[in-house]
């Protein structure tokens, strides 16, 4: 496992597009595993920003997303396939046909999640798989418990998470329920991980999914037993790694 540390959130997102463009450069056609919430968007942005000087070539590249609310149409701006249109994919040359997003609209749920199983199969594997770090060591939608060789599975939303995203709706009954989420075995077999963290909000969680012991009850501990992980993490998400600080 490398940990590179980062002075700030827009420094931490500069090195990790510089690890994505490398990935890029170094395969062309590769799969990206990409991810939505707070921690991508500066990197996307310097992606963008790459792109729009020409340094970079997303015409080959293939993309499998994370995970998706459940009943959300990729229309819905608080859908997942949303948020990458708007963060990334509108704004550089990656063919939309190429990129996945579980199928928010499959109401059969086993069908929508066979269907991405077998999208990350044939795709031949994930290169490269971004990942955020929850404050509970969730990755993707895998939060505290869940089975270490699940893969894509419907997942019911924690009260604890409906109320921290019932800001993002109208009203309470329109945040969805359900998500549809890779499972840990699907990340674990990406050939390469790379976690972006930032803040200090984050600290204490990074230092058990590091240093503590390998637990479900903290699902990015997995990560662990990855045999190539970069964490590119700021000051602040690193200060409670004392080694390092
Ligand atoms: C996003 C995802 C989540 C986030 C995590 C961190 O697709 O699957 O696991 O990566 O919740 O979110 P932020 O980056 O908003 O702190």
């Amino acid at each position: 496992m490398i940990i590179y540390r980062a002075k700030d959130y827009q420094d931490m997102s500069r090195k990790a597009a510089n690890i994505i463009s490398a990935q890029i450069i170094m395969k062309p056609n590769c799969v990206l595993g990409l991810a939505t919430g707070s921690s991508p968007v500066g990197t996307y942005r310097q992606l963008i920003e790459w792109y729009n000087k020409g340094d970079l070539d997303f015409s080959h590249v293939t993309s499998i997303n994370l995970d998706e609310y459940k009943g959300l149409s990729p229309e819905n701006d608080q859908s997942y396939r949303y948020f990458m249109n708007t963060n990334l994919f509108n704004h550089v040359n990656i063919d939309k046909a190429h990129t996945f997003v579980p199928n928010g609209l499959e109401v059969n749920s086993e069908k929508a999640c066979t269907d991405y199983n077998h999208i990350i199969a044939t795709s031949g594997g994930i290169d490269l798989q971004l990942l955020g770090l929850g404050h509970n060591g969730h990755i993707g939608f895998n939060e505290p418990g869940a089975a270490f060789e699940r893969e894509t599975h419907c997942v019911d939303l924690t009260e604890s998470t409906i109320e921290a995203n019932k800001r993002f709706f109208a009203s309470e009954e329109e945040v969805p329920r359900q998500a549809y989420t890779m499972g840990i075995k699907n990340i674990m077999q990406a050939k390469k991980i790379l976690v972006i963290v930032s803040g200090a909000d984050k600290a204490q969680i990074l230092e058990k999914v590091l240093h503590g012991p390998i637990t479900p009850e903290v699902p990015a501990s997995i990560l662990q037993l990855h045999n190539d992980v970069t964490i590119v993490a700021d000051e602040a998400a690193l200060s409670c790694l004392t080694e390092l600080a």
